[in-house]
This record gives structure tokens, sequence and C-alpha cells, in this order.
């Protein structure tokens, strides 16, 4: 392999603002085996008082996640909250009809808001707008944000939480421009029921913020004319437009999947591009955030015609397990999110455990770290502050998918009340020596430098094997005259943690 050199350039004053820390989040959808034998199992060893799994919880810390969102996905298209409160032995056993399953109905928004709350994550609920509508969804609202004096507050009162959750942040339906959706429909009735919808939920609780859908991908046919069919009407009405994606790599085509950071790129330009022409249009000052509420690798290649016929609790879905290349690419996908930090406000990896997720559990037995853990939690532990414009130089190539693709990406963080700096690096080509251009920090002392190169060795099953993406220190990080001098390996992603503050 040939090596070649590049250079990044940061400033402290080169920032895009403040990295939200909404930005860190996950996802915990009814399907498979992501909350039943996921982060609930009662009868567990490790199980609390509740039902819910320690083992995993503790891995959930662990991974630093910030914000959760509940309870789908395409899930929550058939879904009526109202099966999943009150005695649990009372509750309706039903079919679910986007993942042909037994939904038992025995962790419902109580037990979900409460494990939120003792995890330390904040809650992003999901409302049905498939085959439900406005009246449950601001009923849904006053279940949970209302104090109490009326039916709903009163109800969950009852069920045993005195205080109102005060859910801020809620998604109006899932997915509704996809065709699979139970209740899909056209851009234009699903952008009038989103503006009724938010608007009679905000009146049950004025604090609320709303996530009208977006596209479901990149490559829908709809998309473009869906953002703006649907903002034309519900533009004012709702603070965010989500984003869903995933990657993986297709017919040995690895070239294009370690450039997959460069399609997030172009999608959330894309994105943001249309949503701002509907503003312009309509003469807003206000500009939309974008909630990437689902995103990660996912082999969905494979999943096509998987879901099993067979009926059944809980039964596995989707149980992805993943490469050191696949951590790579995930660290790269985190690269572009806090590069569009301005207008990337909240983010979701999907899922959290079991389904597509950095966590994979044994029912009854241990819960694990797979490959993709590692660089989301390096990369939530370490990242915060201003998200810093880093500037690279590096050689660009065509692959397959993309063209312009740049061999050497970068992103980096500053919060300038600790002096820290974050800086991610993600080397597409061959080994690479790379020249960080700091000179406008003055002191600068790296901290710590590890890095994931990718392997050929495929998925990594269990939790040794898995336990080979940990990480490894990067050695030879030399700093001299305003520029530190790395040596990032091939197809690798690296996190490098500077003080920039004496002591
Ligand atoms: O995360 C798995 C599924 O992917 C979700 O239910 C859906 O929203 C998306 O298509």
């Amino acid at each position: 392999m040939t090596s070649h050199s590049v250079r990044i350039s940061l400033h402290p004053e080169d920032h895009r603002g403040e990295v939200d820390r909404r930005l860190f989040g996950s996802f915990v959808e009814h399907m498979g085996r992501c909350v039943y034998t996921g982060i609930y199992e009662p009868g567990h060893p490790t199980a609390d008082e509740h039902g819910f799994r320690r083992d995993v919880a503790d891995l959930v810390d662990e991974l630093g996640v910030t914000l959760v969102r509940y309870p789908g996905g395409n899930f929550v298209s058939g879904y009526d909250w109202r099966d999943g409160i009150g005695p649990a032995d009372q509750r309706p056993r039903r079919l679910d009809l986007a993942w042909r399953s037994i939904e038992t109905n025995q962790v419902g928004t109580d037990e979900f808001l409460r494990w939120a709350a003792r995890v330390g994550v904040e809650p992003m609920m999901a409302v049905n707008l498939g085959t439900n509508g406005v009246v449950e969804a601001a009923q849904l609202v006053e279940y949970c944000n209302v104090p109490g004096g009326t039916h709903w507050s009163d109800e969950r009162r009852r069920n045993g939480s005195a205080d109102p959750y005060g859910v801020r942040l809620w998604c109006l339906g899932n997915e509704m421009d996809g065709p699979w959706q139970t209740g899909h429909m056209d851009a234009s009735t699903y952008g009038a029921l989103a503006a009724n919808a938010a608007r009679s939920m905000k009146l049950a609780d004025p604090t609320i913020e709303v996530v009208a859908c977006g596209s479901s991908n990149h490559r829908m046919p709809t998309f473009g004319y869906w953002e703006s069919t649907v903002l034309e009407q519900a533009y004012d009405e709702v603070d965010y437009i989500s984003m869903h994606a995933y990657y993986q790599e297709h017919d040995g085509d690895r070239d294009t999947f370690l450039a997959c950071g460069v399609g997030m790129d172009r999608f959330i330009d894309d994105v943001v591009a249309t949503v701002d022409a509907v503003a312009a249009r309509k003469h807003r000052h206000r500009r939309l955030g974008i909630s990437f509420d689902e995103w990660n690798v996912w082999y969905q290649s494979r999943f096509a015609g998987s879901i099993n016929t067979d009926i059944d609790v809980s039964g596995p879905r989707i149980e992805d397990v993943y490469s050191t290349l696949d951590a790579v690419v995930v660290g790269d996908l985190l690269m572009s999110l806090l590069n569009h930090s301005d207008r990337v406000r909240i983010a979701c990896q999907a899922q959290l455990v079991n389904v597509i997720a950095p966590i994979l559990t044994e029912p009854g037995g241990d819960a694990w770290r797979q490959s993709i853990f590692y660089p989301v939690a390096t990369t939530f532990a370490a990242a915060g502050g201003h998200s810093l414009r880093a500037r690279v130089s590096a050689p660009t190539r065509d692959t397959a998918g993309y063209d312009d693709v740049p061999t050497v990406a970068a992103a980096a963080t500053h919060d300038p009340e600790t002096g820290d700096v974050a800086l991610f690096v993600t080397n597409r080509g061959a080994d690479t020596e790379v020249t960080v251009d700091h000179g406008g920090f003055g002191s600068w002392q790296v901290r710590s430098a590890v890095t994931i190169a990718a392997d050929d060795k495929g998925p990594l099953h269990g939790a040794d094997a898995a336990a080979q993406a940990r990480p490894v220190d990067l050695d030879g990080a030399r700093t001299e005259g305003g520029v530190t001098m790395l040596r990032v390996p091939a197809e690798s992603w690296t996190a490098v943690r500077v003080a920039t503050r004496a002591g």
C-alpha cells in the first residue's frame, strides 16, 4: 500500500456553535428482543425489582446515551398506547402487524419512562399517526405531561406516577412516506395530519417540541417532494424534520461502504436545502432543526424476506453481528453528525439492544458490547462543547457509490469551558501521516489517541470476538511548533483527546 500526507486545520474560533447533547441518542422499539429479553427480562439474574436488566442498564450507562426514542419505529404505527398502561395482568396480547409478533404489553409507557429516568436518559416519544390520530396523540401528551385533574393525567396518577413525566420531545408518527408503514399516506395528507396533531399536542402541553416525519431514506422516490409538501402545511407547527438512514457493504464494495459518511453528509445537505427552501417561500426566519432519529449500519439485504411468518412473542429480529469494518463506518457516521451539528440537533442510533444494536444479550445470560459499541461510547464520552470546522486537505477518489470522496475525513469539538478538544479522523485509504495544524490553540497536550482498524474477519460473533474491536492506543503522536503528527492505520477510525489548558 502507498502512503500519502494529509493536513487537518483546527481553530477555536472556527466553529458551528454548540453540540446538542441530544445528538448522542439511541432507540428502543418494541421489535424482536429490544424490549423483551433486551432491556426487560423479569427473572434474569440481574433484573431489578421492576424486571429490567441491570447488566444492560450498566452497558447503556457506559455507552453514554443521553436520549432514547420509544416505542417505534414501524411498531408505533399500529400501537395503541392505552393497551400498555394499568395493571399488567389485564393488558391485552395484540398482534403487532409491523413485525408479525405478539405484543404482550408488559412494558408500556409507564415502565419505559420510569426506566428512562432510572438510567438517566431523556425520553423521546413517538405517537401513532398510522392507525390512531390526533385525539389519541393529544391524550398521550395529557397522560404523560399534565400534572393532574383531567381524565388521562389522573389515570397516570392511579397507575403510580403522581408527578408528570414532562416528556419534551415527540415524533409525529414514523416513516409515513414508506409504503410498508401501517397507515402509510401521501405527503399532503400526512402534512395536514402532522399539523393538526402538533397543534393539539401543543395545546395539551405548550412546552413540547415535535418532529415531523421526513423521508425514510435518501433513495425514496418521493424524497424532497415529501419534505416540501409536508412542510408547506406543517412548517409553523413543527420544530424538527426527521431523517433516517441505514448503510451496509453491498457486494463487497468496501470503498463505497467506507464512504458512507459522505453519503450521510450529502443527505443532510439535501434535507437542509429542501426545508430551507420552504422557509424562504414562506418568508420564515425560524429554521427547522433535524432529528436524525434512526441511523446505523444495517445489513438490510440479509433481512429481506427474513421476517418470520410464525407469529411469536419477542423472537429475534435483525440481530446483526458487526465487524471492525462496521465499527469504522459507525465512527465515521458519527463524525458526519458532529459536522452538521448546527442543524442536526437530535440523533438516535437504531437500536439500543439486540436489534441492529451495540449491545447484545442472551436470554437468562450475558450482555456484551458489539464492535460498534466502541466508536459510539468513545465519541459520546469525548465530544462536547462547540463543533469545530475541521478543514481537511486530502486527496479525493471516486467510488462506485460516491464521487469526490476524501481519503481522510475529520470532525472535532472544543469545549471552551474545560479547554478539552476531541478530534476524530477516518482514514478510508492506506496508512497515512496526518498533520494536525492547531497553532490557534496555543497549548496542546495530547491526552490519549486510540484507533480501530478494519480487518477482514467479518462479523465478530460472541463477547470475546467482539472485544477484539476495542480501540487500541495509537502510538507515536508528536507535537511541535503548533502541529501534531499522527500516523493513522489503513481503513481506520481514530479518536484523539487533547487538553488545551494547562493543568
Ligand atoms: O429500526 C428498524 C426499523 O427501521 C424501524 O422500525 C423503522 O422505522 C425503520 O424502517
